[in-house]
């Protein structure tokens, strides 16, 4: 092992040992993360739902508490939609603080303008400078792109966004995305004393419910619970106990006939789409300190009729049920005694595939 290479996870499940204890009670792991695998991520940008009309622009911070990278949505007067980073090409100041509108955006500390689409326009006393402008006068742009109504940005990205989403797309070619609205209150940021990996590891096998979640191990069918994986993340799906909600899918489906209750995607470090008959409950899991770490419930409504049923019901009893057992795990992965473990070569795909993602991106 090299300070380069943190951890090895082996390619075949069966001989495979999970990460050492170190990686999830070192900060210094979390460093490495925050730069390698959370700085060239996809993360969605809930943000994107305040603009609406041509000259409107939104600044907010990409992953707050872990990234918060300053950056800046505008709308042009085409309706055309930019990410642009927020930072001023000067001295690097924040360029804009609150949502307004407007035709382009100054500098509140020496008055260098931009245009909405990050060109430089103007700036005061720099008649002699040579050289100037140039492009790295203009504010840098920030990749975008979007699954349905989510709007996804990325500062660097490792790979394109379609190679995390393109499986949610082809799944759920038939899912009423346009009808999805985001449901304030229902709605909520929770705060898990472990870490986000855990949490994750967590997230990703169904193995735990019978112990763990006595209630919705009731609604699902346990036997029938299965892990697909593909290029950047993995799919838990759920398939209905008798007599629970499940949905109705066309014969176009590759799931057409079968009693499924929810599909649980993830996308590679932090984003799940738990889709159910009601819509989409979006989780995404934000590291604040290597055992700290906040994940926000977005729900996004597409049938409220469908809501309080089945495996999309008791969310926030679920949530603290998954929380109690990560922070044990917290508490034990500091012990002096355990070291790493093993995977059910069954019920653990999901968590084998996060765990090689993520020694590969924190190694390159
Ligand atoms: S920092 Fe923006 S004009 Fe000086
Ligand atoms: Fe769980």
């Amino acid at each position: 092992m090299t300070s380069q290479e943190p951890f090895h996870i082996e390619e075949d499940i069966r001989r495979a040992e999970t990460p050492p204890a170190a990686f999830y009670r070192e900060p210094r792991f979390l460093d490495l993360a925050r730069e390698r695998v959370f700085a060239r991520s996809w993360q969605l940008v809930p943000e994107a739902e305040r603009l609406r009309e041509p000259g409107q622009l939104v600044p907010f911070s990409l992953l707050e508490g872990c990234l918060d990278e300053p950056l800046l949505l505008t709308r042009d007067a085409q309706g055309e939609v930019r990410c642009l980073s927020n930072v001023c090409t000067h001295r690097g100041n924040v360029v804009v603080k609150d949502d307004c509108r407007g035709q382009g955006m100054r500098c509140g500390y020496h008055g260098r303008r931009f245009g909405l689409d990050g060109r430089f326009q103007s700036m005061p006393e720099f008649e002699g400078a040579e050289g100037f402008p140039s492009p790295r006068d203009d504010l840098p742009r920030v990749a975008l792109g979007r699954l349905g109504s989510f709007t996804f940005a990325s500062v660097a990205p490792a790979s394109p966004l379609e190679s995390l989403v393109a499986p949610v797309r082809e799944r759920l070619a038939w899912f009423p995305f346009e009808k999805l609205a985001l449901d304030r209150s229902r709605s909520r940021d929770y705060l898990v004393q472990a870490s986000w990996a855990l949490y994750l590891d967590n997230y990703l096998e169904g193995f735990h419910i019978p112990y763990v979640h006595p209630a919705l191990s009731g609604a699902l069918s346990y036997p029938s619970y299965r892990t697909e994986t593909f290029e950047q993340g993995s799919v838990q799906i759920g398939v209905a106990a008798l007599g629970e909600d499940t949905f109705e899918l066309p014969p176009s489906s590759a799931d057409a006939g079968q009693r499924i209750a929810a599909y649980y995607f993830w996308l590679f470090p932090n984003t799940m789409l738990n889709v159910y008959p009601w819509g989409i409950s979006v989780n995404v899991v934000v590291p604040l300190a290597v055992d700290r770490t906040r994940v926000s419930f977005l729900s996004y409504v597409s049938d409220p009729s469908k809501l309080d049923r089945g495996a999309g019901s008791g969310l926030d009893r679920v949530e603290k049920e998954d929380e109690a057992v990560v922070e044990s795990v917290q508490r034990g992965v500091r012990s002096r005694l355990y070291e790493r473990g093993r995977y059910s070569p069954s019920r653990e795909i999901g968590v084998h595939h996060f765990h090689r993602l993520l020694a590969r991106a924190l190694s390159t």
